[in-house]
């Protein structure tokens, strides 16, 4: 409680630092970048393929007395220690496989400690070789049987503060963009993301809130209220793909006399895809449209989102994530002939606690196409993955 008091307080002086000026976060943008250039990548791929009967036998030796034959736990009377309501059932496929293996292996080979877990878990880094503790990880993954039914954690890329990724998630983000020139303008998404019916499909809900000083009048209000649908479809970390489909309705809930909706409903379809290469570098793709109802109110457009970037960690990507990213937004009108409005936004996504279910991204968005009307702005957001523990754990 005391380091999330503390924690509050930073953000808070950060967030208004960095809105007071878009050279200081360009400054801490470039410091960053910087200093995650020293840090070590490491690839998704190991050298060796793990064996998993070896695992098997690291896993009888060590892990059995706690987790049990099955995987789900040990019985209750064999074990001494109160389980914490984290506790792993390893056959639960839809809580294990969004886990990627660095997760777990940041609390193998450091304890649960090092990832807000409980000290219960012990730290194998000095009895273990990383071999045995690939080929064990392995093996524990062979305790969900459904396993192809399921999109794998380590698909679920770093989030980009305006590109959609395609991995379905289990997060309450909320995200703030500010004009960094003329008249003071923010909105703030708030925006839940929930997987529902299976680990596949996710509903999200964004309900924007407006604040603008328009002609010196100080006005705030609803956005457009988006209900949507995603859908995983294809996923591969052999080739390291991931393809989702998106339905969604923009209700007209934002009042366009003041320039926070579009007047009608619309709706908007996309596709996202996203691709994970070796020594985890990454895209992200984005291809949609929003689509009016009266076109008469609101014109059709289209968009198409591109990010690269590279998640980073120190400790051989067992410590604290850093994910610099550079995204390319373009729109354009429907009409033959229309110009297409491009900006380019550098960023940087940062776990900010220990069990990396709290993150942050920040960055700066710069029209560089149709400039005129188009005020860079600065774009922040504080993310919580809700399927890693609740808002107060996992700090220290
Ligand atoms: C003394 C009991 C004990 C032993 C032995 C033990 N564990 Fe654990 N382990 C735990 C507990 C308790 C947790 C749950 C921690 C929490 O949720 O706070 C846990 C959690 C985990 C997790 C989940 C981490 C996450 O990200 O959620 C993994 C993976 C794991 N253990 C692997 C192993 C492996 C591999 C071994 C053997 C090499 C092992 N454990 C041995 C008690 C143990």
């Amino acid at each position: 409680m005391e380091a999330f008091r503390g924690w509050c307080g930073q953000s808070v002086i950060s967030l208004y630092l960095i809105v007071s000026s878009r050279g200081v976060i360009l400054g801490v943008l470039a410091f960053v970048c910087m200093c995650t250039f020293f840090l070590p990548a490491q690839t998704l791929h190991y050298t060796k393929r793990p064996d998993v009967e070896n695992g098997g036998k690291v896993y009888r030796g060590g892990c059995i007395a706690c987790h049990g034959s099955d995987g789900k736990g040990a019985p209750m009377a064999s074990t001494v220690f109160l389980r914490p309501d984290t506790f792993p059932d390893f056959t639960d496929c839809a809580g294990t496989t969004p886990e990627p293996n660095g997760n777990w292996k940041a609390a193998i080979v450091h304890g649960g400690p090092s990832r807000g877990l409980s000290q219960i878990m012990p730290a194998f880094g000095d009895l273990l070789t990383d071999d045995q503790i690939n080929d064990v990880m392995a093996y524990m993954r062979g305790f969900c049987k459904n396993v192809h039914h399921y999109p794998l954690g380590e698909l679920n890329l770093p989030r980009a503060l305006v590109t959609e990724k395609a991995f379905p998630e289990n997060e309450l983000v909320i995200s703030t963009a500010a004009s960094a020139s003329g008249a003071p303008a923010w909105t703030t998404d708030i925006i839940d993301e929930r997987t529902i019916i299976d680990a596949r499909t996710q509903l999200e809900t964004d309900v924007p809130v407006n604040y603008a000083d328009q002609g010196h009048n100080w006005t705030e209000g609803l956005g457009d209220i988006t209900l949507a649908v995603k859908r995983e479809m294809f996923s591969s970390l052999k080739t390291g793909s991931i393809l989702s489909l998106q339905g969604g309705i923009l209700l007209p809930t934002g009042d366009r006399k003041r320039g926070f909706g579009a007047g009608t409903m619309q709706l908007e379809p996309f596709a996202a895809f996203d691709q994970l290469f070796r020594e985890n570098t990454f895209l992200q793709f984005q291809l949609g449209a929003d689509l009016p109802v009266d076109t008469s109110v609101a014109p059709r457009s289209m968009f198409w989102r591109a990010t690269a970037g590279q998640a980073m960690a120190p400790d051989h990507m067992l410590g604290r994530l850093f994910s610099p990213m550079v995204e390319f937004l373009a729109t354009r009108g429907f009409k033959p002939g229309a110009s297409t409005n491009w900006d380019v936004l550098p960023e940087m996504q940062i776990t900010v606690s220990r069990r990396q279910h709290i993150r942050t991204g920040f960055g700066v968005r710069e029209p560089f196409t149709n400039t005129s009307g188009r005020t860079p702005q600065v774009v922040f957001y504080m993310l919580w993955d809700r399927a890693d523990g609740k808002l107060w754990e996992g700090w220290r």
